[in-house]
């Protein structure tokens, strides 16, 4: 009988850095790898940034204290640079099989905001290292609103964990939790498996196989999101025809 051979590494966090305030966690992360003092599974978490980083040029905004603020690091050098949007399928996972143990109607608007209903309550910053035809490394950052209260009027589809159950959380039992879904999602991905994070990333779509309206290089195209391709594109269906889409040609 052919037996296939998994294996389970939980080294997500096993080596962690706490710092009360900096800049941004993944900005320390990448200075650790330009030193060559990061191991892989290092996580890196603090109370407050100063400049926190969002996607593109974004800012990311957190209360000190409130929030979970971390980046770990992996060394994903068997997955080829074609499969990089796998990283986001698996950290958007973890981070939506964690808050669904809290709330309900969690999805994930492509490519990895994590939303409650129509609001974000986390966000994912990847920063991957391409040498030749490996990623060399890989700086995951992630923020998830806890427990504040309250966001800034330039955010208003923002919310917290706080917001919606009306009570606070431990930020350090959580980061623990969120720790073993994020080591059973990348346990998924070393073992090549594939087709259930394909399978479970699009169930999980934010508006799957809904009619909107998109914003696509400031034209507005109704239609419905029927999946992405292999490297991580949205795919459009829209008048019978289909379209795919990088991050940065399209919004809603
Ligand atoms: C986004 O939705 O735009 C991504 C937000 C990512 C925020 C996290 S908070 C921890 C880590 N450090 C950063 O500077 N950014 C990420």
């Amino acid at each position: 009988m052919l037996k296939t051979l998994i294996t389970i590494m939980n080294f997500i966090g096993i080596k962690r850095i706490f710092l009360e305030k900096t800049e941004s966690t993944n900005s320390y992360a990448s200075m650790l790898l330009h030193q060559d003092k990061a191991e892989e599974g290092l996580v890196i978490s603090t109370l407050f940034q100063t400049r926190g980083r969002g996607q593109m040029t974004n800012q990311w905004y957190s209360n000190k204290g409130k929030n979970l603020l971390f980046s770990f690091i992996l060394f994903p050098d068997f997955l080829s640079p074609d499969k990089q949007f796998y990283l986001s399928k698996m950290v958007s996972l973890a981070i939506k099989d964690f808050l669904s143990s809290y709330v309900n109607k969690i999805s994930i608007k492509w490519p990895n905001d994590i939303y409650v209903r129509d609001k974000k309550i986390a966000g994912i910053l990847i920063e991957n290292t391409i040498q030749g035809n490996i990623i060399s490394n890989s700086i995951i950052g992630i923020g998830i609103n806890i427990n504040n209260e309250q966001f800034p009027e330039n955010i208003p589809n923002a919310i917290s964990l706080k917001n919606i159950l009306q009570k606070s959380f431990n930020l350090v039992t959580l980061l623990n939790d969120l720790l073993i879904y994020l080591n059973n999602r990348y346990n998924e991905l070393l073992n090549g498996n594939l087709l259930l994070l394909d399978k479970n990333y699009l169930e999980s779509l934010y508006l799957l196989n809904t009619m909107h309206t998109f914003s696509i290089n400031n034209q507005v195209m109704k239609g419905r999101i029927i999946g992405v391709t292999e490297n991580g594109r949205l795919l459009i269906e829209s008048n019978g025809q289909k379209f795919d889409f990088g991050f940065k040609e399209i919004s809603f």
